[in-house]
C-alpha cells in the first residue's frame, strides 16, 4: 500500500519485455495492483504499467471513470485492470494524438495510434475482458500495452518536431509537470 517511484526513460527496466502472469491468486500480484493504483492516483495518471514501477509483469491499469486533470478533454475510460493482454487493431486507420507518460515527465509527443482496437485479457479475478474500443480509450490501451514490450511513446513519434516540453508546446495550458 504505497506510492512507488516511477522509473523514468533511460532506466533499462523500461526496455524489457515483461513476462506473463502465471497465478492470479498470489499475494505478490495483489500487492502490485494496490501499489499501481496508489501510484497512478497520486500522480493523476491515465494509466500505468507494472514495468513503470520496476515489475516486469504483463499487468496494466488505466482509466479513471471521471475526467482526468491531466487529460481534461478526453473521454471517460472505465477503470480497468488488464492482465496478460492481447491487442489487435481493427482496421488499419491510424490517428495522431498527443501523449504524455509518467516515465517521460514534463513532455508531450504526437503519436500515431490505431483508431480502433480489440483487446482481450483477464482482470485480477480471472474474468475475461474482451472489448472493442476507439478514440482515447484505444490510445491509452495501446500506450500501456507498449510498456509491456519495452516500448515508450517517443519511439512511436514519426515527426520529432512534435515532441517537446509541455510549457513550450502548450503555453496557454496549465499542464502538470509529469
Ligand atoms: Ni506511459
Amino acid at each position: 500500500m504505497s506510492v512507488r517511484p516511477v522509473l523514468r526513460m533511460g532506466d533499462p527496466l523500461l526496455l524489457r519485455v515483461s513476462e506473463s502472469v502465471e497465478r492470479l491468486d498470489s499475494a505478490q500480484l495483489r500487492e502490485l495492483l494496490v501499489d499501481m493504483r496508489d501510484t497512478m492516483a497520486a500522480l493523476n495518471g491515465a494509466g500505468l504499467a507494472a514495468p513503470q514501477i520496476g515489475v516486469s509483469l504483463r499487468v496494466v491499469i488505466f482509466g479513471t471513470g471521471a475526467p482526468n486533470p491531466r487529460y481534461p478533454d478526453a473521454e471517460v475510460v472505465p477503470p480497468t485492470v488488464l492482465i496478460n493482454p492481447h491487442l489487435e487493431p481493427i482496421g488499419e486507420q491510424l490517428e495522431p494524438g498527443w501523449e504524455g507518460c509518467l516515465s517521460v515527465p514534463g513532455m508531450r509527443g504526437l503519436v500515431p495510434r490505431y483508431r480502433q482496437v480489440r483487446y482481450r485479457g483477464v482482470d485480477e479475478q480471472g474474468r475475461t475482458i474482451d472489448r472493442r474500443v476507439g478514440g482515447f480509450h484505444a490510445r491509452v490501451v495501446q500506450h500501456e500495452v507498449d510498456h509491456l514490450d519495452g516500448v515508450l511513446y517517443p519511439m512511436r513519434i514519426t515527426d520529432m518536431r512534435y515532441f517537446g516540453f509541455n510549457e513550450e508546446l502548450f503555453p496557454d495550458q496549465q499542464l502538470q509537470d509529469d
